[in-house]
């Protein structure tokens, strides 16, 4: 194939690829369409084929020493639904935390030639890399910086719009400082055990407000933002307990899962692959104890614990007793009903009581909006904090309430 036959190859692809995201819902904004259909994707991931390029997949680019992904070129799909909400005009200043290029072109394609675009990043061999694709794709105008995303980029400050696009445990001070006054971030928070791509707007009164989210999966950020999910292992660590920093840790009993089982049907049916997210943030928010139980398939095996998806499911551990959301088959080999499952001293009572939030769930919550997530600086005193979930981060107080 001689270069130009390589540069038509690419831009089919790429056209296809584009329209694979308009077809599935992920693209509905035609300026975020054209961006697109124009950026070169495989300039950025140049050592992978073509084909691999233009999946809608994240192409991988470094592991830490321990082999955790630490860097990759993100899925289109979830780089289309964040631009979205992003909604990024012409005129724009732009700072992205978390560079590699590609999504920063995609970003200087929207702002146009009257807006300015900074991308930033921890890792000096990612900003190399990002300079590198950038030039080659013939984006000289955005800004390349090595820095820590959480204290944002200064010299370029106030932005209209801040895009983090790695995995955030808070809304970093420096963000809300730079932020414009109508400016809006975009940030894959980590609550609970879920990510989720949340927009944010700055309200009149310093706060901020979200206005749309939706699930999705980042690398976690590294530096003075990073945070961590605090593990009990449980039963030779073939099952363990995950509860976030701000959560005070529940040790449970010893081998409480080989105490007899508990296990109350909720009546509630979903759909085997319905993501369940909004049902998990519901009962984090309204059980006492909350946690998410990950087993090994060793442990299921051996019916320590039922079937739960891998990523881990809801529980709780209070009163000694570990309880945690289950399902069963149904005749429709498609829908499953939900159920709760107890080990303990309370076993039935737990197992009656979060059933019973899984019926409340579906009946007040299941088809209605997204919860909305306020945003408050951390010295905000509790009296002005709105009523909710509240949880607290080392810079905010976050709320979510449910309309
Ligand atoms: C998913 S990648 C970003 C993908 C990128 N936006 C693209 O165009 O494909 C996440 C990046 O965040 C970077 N990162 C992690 N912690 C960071 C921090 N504190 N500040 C800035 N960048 C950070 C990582 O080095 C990694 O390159």
């Amino acid at each position: 194939m001689t270069a130009a036959d390589n540069e038509r190859y690419a831009g089919t692809l790429r056209a296809t690829l584009t329209e694979q995201l308009v077809a599935q819902g992920s693209i509905t904004d035609e300026r975020v369409a054209a961006a697109f259909r124009v950026v070169p994707r495989h300039e950025f991931v140049p050592l992978v084929p073509l084909e691999v390029a233009y999946a809608d997949d994240v192409v991988l680019m470094k592991r830490d020493d321990s082999g955790v992904a630490i860097s990759s070129v993100s899925q289109p799909a979830v780089m289309a639904v964040m631009l979205e909400q992003a909604d990024i005009r012409s005129g724009h200043r732009v700072l992205e935390i978390g560079s590699g290029g590609y999504n920063a072109a995609l970003l200087s394609e929207l702002v146009g030639p009257g807006g300015e675009v900074t991308t930033i990043d921890i890792d000096a061999d990612v900003i190399d890399r990002a300079r590198q694709g950038l030039a080659a794709a013939g984006y000289d105008n955005v800004r390349v910086v090595q820095a820590d995303g959480e204290f944002g980029s200064p010299e370029s400050a106030p932005y209209d719009r801040i895009l983090v696009t790695v995995t955030a445990w808070d809304i970093a001070s420096a963000w809300m400082d730079q932020l414009a006054e109508h400016g809006r971030i975009v940030v894959p928070l980590r609550l609970r055990g879920q990510t989720r791509s949340i927009a944010l707007d700055r309200t009149t009164g310093g706060s901020l407000r979200s206005r749309s989210m939706a699930l999705c999966g980042f690398v976690c950020m590294q530096g003075a933002g990073a945070g961590c999910e605090r593990l009990v292992g449980m039963h030779q660590d073939q099952v363990s307990l995950r509860f976030d920093t701000d959560q005070e840790v529940v040790e449970p009993p010893e081998e409480v899962l080989k105490l007899p089982r508990v296990v109350v049907w909720s009546g509630v049916l979903v759909n085997r692959e319905e993501p369940l997210s909004d049902l998990n943030l519901w009962l984090a928010a309204s059980r006492p104890g909350y946690c998410i139980l990950a087993a090994q398939r060793s442990a299921v095996k051996k019916g320590l614990v039922s079937a739960i998806p891998s990523w881990g499911t809801s529980a709780t551990i209070a009163d000694d007793t570990l309880t945690y959301l289950t399902s069963r088959r149904t005749a429709d080999e498609e829908v499953v009903e939900l159920g709760a499952t107890s080990h303990g001293a309370a076993a039935a009572e737990h197992a009656e009581s979060l059933a019973g939030e899984i019926r409340r769930w579906n009946h007040d919550y299941r088809q209605g909006p997204d919860p909305v997530l306020h945003v408050h600086p951390a010295d905000t005193p509790a009296t002005r904090l709105p009523p909710g979930f509240h949880l607290t981060r080392p810079h905010t107080h976050l709320t979510f309430t449910w309309p």
